[in-house]
This record gives structure tokens, sequence and C-alpha cells, in this order.
């Protein structure tokens, strides 16, 4: 395997993103050194075969057990919960932000290539339009802030360690933590409707989202990875469609019969309206279909009910 001598560090490979991004890096035949503390990802996601360090990244002196060459890292840890968030700030503080400043020293002193950070859309904050790189970020959760300054960490120190921050819109689809009803959204219906049938939705029907499946995910981030037009960007990793809550239940109706929904209350900091302009992205990318949320919804009923 030509790859094997080339380590890649990818951390929060106990979660949902980073086990399925280092699945396919190992896969590909590289050597992977996989970092998770396990706080809310499971052992069982880590992927065989790599080489796993259970460490909590908040704490400078953890990274001793880190390896001396790498090169690359994919940051893939946090907490990633907009609504969780909320209940301990500076714990989502450690996690996201802090985490990060830890891994950036750790990769300047390593000499590493580049970092690739999972951002999120959550930096926006409410806007009636599709979103671009452009638009000024007015995050609303503690978890937007903490990533949004991740970012900049990142931009700061990007002439010794160059970066890519993937700004990752709703990311569903097998592998997503269905006992977890505080991440997520179709996940969280997914769940309710293989325990109960019956759904509690928290939130208006009419809010909308940028929807995109895990194996576009997984796609992008191995292409971006290597990307040198991608080199010291935010790049905004969305399908470019806006879905509507409503119509995601209509697709999880047809697939679960005599299913009821409720909607009820809301979660603090939810955004309205969220939506990617791509442009940016499918100009760097070479593929250029995303999922549509019909059939990526019916693989992961079909993976669940398996
Ligand atoms: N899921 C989405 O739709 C989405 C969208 C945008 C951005 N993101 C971001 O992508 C990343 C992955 O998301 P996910 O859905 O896989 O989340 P996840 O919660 O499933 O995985 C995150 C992992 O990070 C680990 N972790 C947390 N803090 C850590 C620390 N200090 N040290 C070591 N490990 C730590 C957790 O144990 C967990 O396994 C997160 O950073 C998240 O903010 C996710």
């Amino acid at each position: 395997m030509k790859n094997k001598n080339k380590n890649i560090l990818i951390t929060g490979v106990g979660g949902f993103i980073g086990a399925a991004v280092a699945r396919e890096f190992y896969n590909k035949g590289f050597t992977v050194i996989g970092i998770d503390d396990l706080s809310s990802g499971r052992i069982q996601n880590v992927p065989a075969g790599i080489d796993f360090i259970k460490t909590d990244l908040s704490q400078k002196k953890n990274f001793k057990y880190f390896p001396n060459k790498c090169l690359k890292i994919l940051h893939l840890a946090g907490q990633s919960s907009g609504e969780i968030s909320f209940d301990n700030p500076e714990e989502d503080l450690n996690k996201n932000t802090i985490s990060t400043l830890n891994l950036i020293n750790y990769g300047m002193d390593k000499k590493v290539e580049r970092i690739v950070y999972a951002s999120s859309m959550s930096v926006y904050g409410n806007y009636k339009k599709k979103v671009s790189e452009k638009f000024q970020c007015n995050p609303l959760s503690c978890y937007g802030i903490s990533k949004l300054a991740a970012e900049k960490y990142l931009k700061i120190f990007q002439k010794k360690l160059p970066f890519i921050s993937i700004r990752m819109f709703n990311v569903y689809g097998p592998g997503q933590d269905l006992t977890n009803l505080r991440q997520g959204m179709i996940s969280i219906y997914l769940s309710q409707l293989i325990k109960k049938n019956k759904v509690l939705v928290k939130g208006s029907k009419k809010r909308v989202r940028d929807f995109i499946f895990i194996d576009d995910v997984v796609k992008a981030w191995y292409q971006l990875t290597f990307s040198k037009k991608a080199l010291n960007m935010c790049l905004n990793l969305g399908t470019g469609k806006a879905t509507s809550v409503e119509r995601i239940l209509k697709i999880l109706k047809k697939n679960f019969s005599g299913s009821t929904f409720e909607i009820r209350g809301s979660t603090p900091g939810d955004q309205n309206f969220i939506c990617s302009n791509n442009q940016k992205l499918r100009k760097i990318l070479n593929f250029k279909k995303f999922t549509s949320v019909e059939e990526g919804i019916e693989k992961f009923i079909s993976h669940e009910k398996k």
C-alpha cells in the first residue's frame, strides 16, 4: 500500500463524522492515528485497524502521547450540539476552541503540512438567503461562537500551519448517534420513529436547512485534504438545496406508516433559515451531484432497520 508511511492524525474518531472520515483514509492505505476522549463518542465507532489514543485535546499535557511525525491533521473532535452548548458554555469552549488551539500548537511544533478543521454553519447565525463564505458571522449559540473562535485562531497561525476550515451544514446518515436526542435533526426524528412511531418536533416545521449525506461529506473531506486550491480558505460544505423541516417529516411519514408528529417548543439558539451557497466548493471538488434527501433518508432508514 503506497500511503502506509504517511501518518494522518484524525481527531473525533469515536464520533459520527470523524469515524467515517478515518475509515476512508484507512481504506485508502494511510496510517491513521485516531484521537478521541470518548466523552460523547464510543469505542465501537473507532474504525478497526487504526492506531487509537484515548485522550482529551483540551489538556496540553496529553500531547506528549502524540506522534512525532505527522503529515496532516484532520480535526473533527468537539462538542457538536448547539443546544448542549448552553448547558455549560465553558466546557463547550474547552472542547471546541481550547482543544483546537492546543492542536494548532502541536501542528506548528511538528511542522505538519496542514490542518483541516470541522467548522459549522452555526458560525453564520440567521440569514434569509443562502449564505456564502463572504457573509458576516453572527453566531446565535455558544457552540457557534466557540467554532468561530477556533477558525480565527487557525487564520492567525496560517503562515506556520496552513489550514482549511470546512463549514459543514446538517450532516446525516448511518453512524449518527440515535441515542442522542439533542444533536442532529433527521437522526432525532428517526430515533423516535423507530422506538415509538411518534415524533416530538422541537421548533417550527417551516425552518429550513441544508441536509448533506455522510457519504458526500466523507468524499469532500478526502478531496479537500489534498486540494491546493482550498488552502487557507473557509469553505461551505452543503448541497446548496434548501429543505424545510416539513419536507423531511413528509419523507419520514412515507417510510413509517401510521406515524404521528407533534410540533411543540423550540431549542435555544436555533436558526430559522440556513442554507449554503456552495459555489466556492463546487469549483474545487470534482463531483457536482449530491445525494438527494429522499435517497439519503431511505439509505439511513434501511441501515437502521438491518
Ligand atoms: N454533525 C453535523 O451535522 C455537523 C455539522 C457541522 C459541524 N460539525 C462538526 O463536526 C465535528 C464532528 O461532528 P459529529 O457529528 O461527528 O460529532 P460527534 O459528537 O459524533 O463527535 C465528536 C467527537 O469528539 C470527541 N471529543 C469531544 N471533545 C473532545 C476532546 N476535548 N478531546 C478529544 N475528543 C473529544 C467526542 O467524544 C466525539 O467522539 C464536530 O466538531 C462538529 O462540531 C458537525
